[in-house]
């Protein structure tokens, strides 16, 4: 039987990218009436400094941006990952499986830690084994994810691989990494080579969940462009990078195809498709933004809500943990 499971870092506001590559994507995955188990992932989050204050406030708000976005703490099990300690537990074994060779191909690590890699923390290098865990922890069948995140998907699958064929068993599964629709990679709004990202120094490159109304008009209307009209099919916007992200953007917040808003706006400039794009862009975001501060309003019952979600992870997970102890060889008598 198919389970979905997912997670984004609690680091800074979630912005646009992460909304439609990600958690509009885990909502319609919940309406289909699968499994569906959606993590903030905390640990992950501290592989680069945290202020702890500034952490449990990202933690709360991204539950908060999951549930104003539709996820139904009912439906979906919503949790923060340190609240469930097979993920580390876990990803300890994984450690011991994955090969130095493998983790040093890895090359959201190499962007993240930059020029001075001897000063990245130990976790930052070893974050796509945890992310491994946190997917096979629960046997997960279908993880969905933007593209920034597909070779951690194939180091997954390798993982599970290597553990399976190490010990002769047929215990982990192969997870499908599901990268779909229009907004598998959303760029930055000033640079339409680098792609949308919470951590990027300039907020105009980003539209942020928080972001309001005026400020999301604001920074479609500066956003980068070429001179040109919109072409009548998407092939005319090859080598446009600019102007494909903002299609792209649209496609993905109409629920259409990029094919469809070309046909649409054909022939049409910037001076007119970017005032459409920032009143989609509101009518779709600010509904959200709106139920986000009045979660926010109530941290404890956001805490309340992961707590159970947490119960319910634990128990899918716990048992699993169990059994690759077992096969490891991990005695267990307490
Ligand atoms: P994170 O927190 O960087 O991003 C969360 C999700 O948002 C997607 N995303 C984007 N999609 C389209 N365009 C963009 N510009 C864009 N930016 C971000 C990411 O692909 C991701 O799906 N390692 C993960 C978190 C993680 C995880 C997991 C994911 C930890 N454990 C297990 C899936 C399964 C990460 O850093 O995501």
């Amino acid at each position: 039987t198919p389970r979905v499971f997912s997670g984004i870092q609690p680091t800074n506001h979630l912005q646009l990218g992460n909304y439609l590559g990600a958690v509009k994507r885990f909502v319609e995955m919940q309406a289909k009436g699968v499994e569906t188990i959606y993590c903030i992932v905390d640990l992950h989050a501290i592989t680069t400094w945290q202020d702890p204050a500034d952490l449990r406030h990202a933690t709360r708000e991204l539950a908060a941006g999951y549930i104003a976005s539709g996820l139904d703490p009912k439906r979906s099990i919503l949790f923060n990952q340190s609240q469930v300690p097979g993920h580390a537990q876990l990803a300890w074994i994984f450690n011991c499986v994955v090969r130095v060779g493998w983790m040093n191909r890895m090359t959201q690590f190499k962007d993240k830690a930059g020029k001075n890699a001897e000063n990245a923390s130990l976790g930052l290098y070893a974050y796509p084994s945890l992310m491994a865990a946190d997917i096979l922890l629960y046997h997960a069948t279908h993880v969905p994810v933007g593209e920034d995140q597909k070779q951690h998907l194939e180091l997954t699958r390798d993982i599970a691989t290597k553990f399976n064929h190490d010990f002769g068993v047929d215990f982990f599964p192969m997870t499908e990494p599901v990268i779909e629709g229009a907004a598998t990679r959303i760029m930055s709004l000033r640079d339409g080579s680098k792609k949308m990202s919470k951590s990027d120094p300039s907020d105009q490159s980003r539209i942020n969940l928080t972001d309001d109304a005026d400020m999301i008009a604001q920074k479609f209307r500066k956003a980068r462009t070429d001179p040109e009209p919109l072409p009548d099919c998407v092939e005319g916007l090859k080598d446009r990078p600019e102007a494909k992200n903002l299609v792209n953007i649209y496609a993905a917040l109409a629920d259409t195809t990029p094919d469809a808003v070309v046909t649409e706006f054909a022939g049409r400039g910037f001076g007119a498709f970017k005032p459409a794009l920032a009143d989609l862009a509101v009518a779709k975001l600010s509904p959200i933004a709106d139920e986000m501060k009045r979660l926010m309003a109530e941290p404890d019952e956001i805490d309340r809500i992961l707590g159970n979600g947490a119960e319910r992870a634990d128990a899918i997970a716990a048992p699993i943990l169990a059994k690759c102890y077992d096969i490891v060889g991990m005695i267990r008598s307490r």
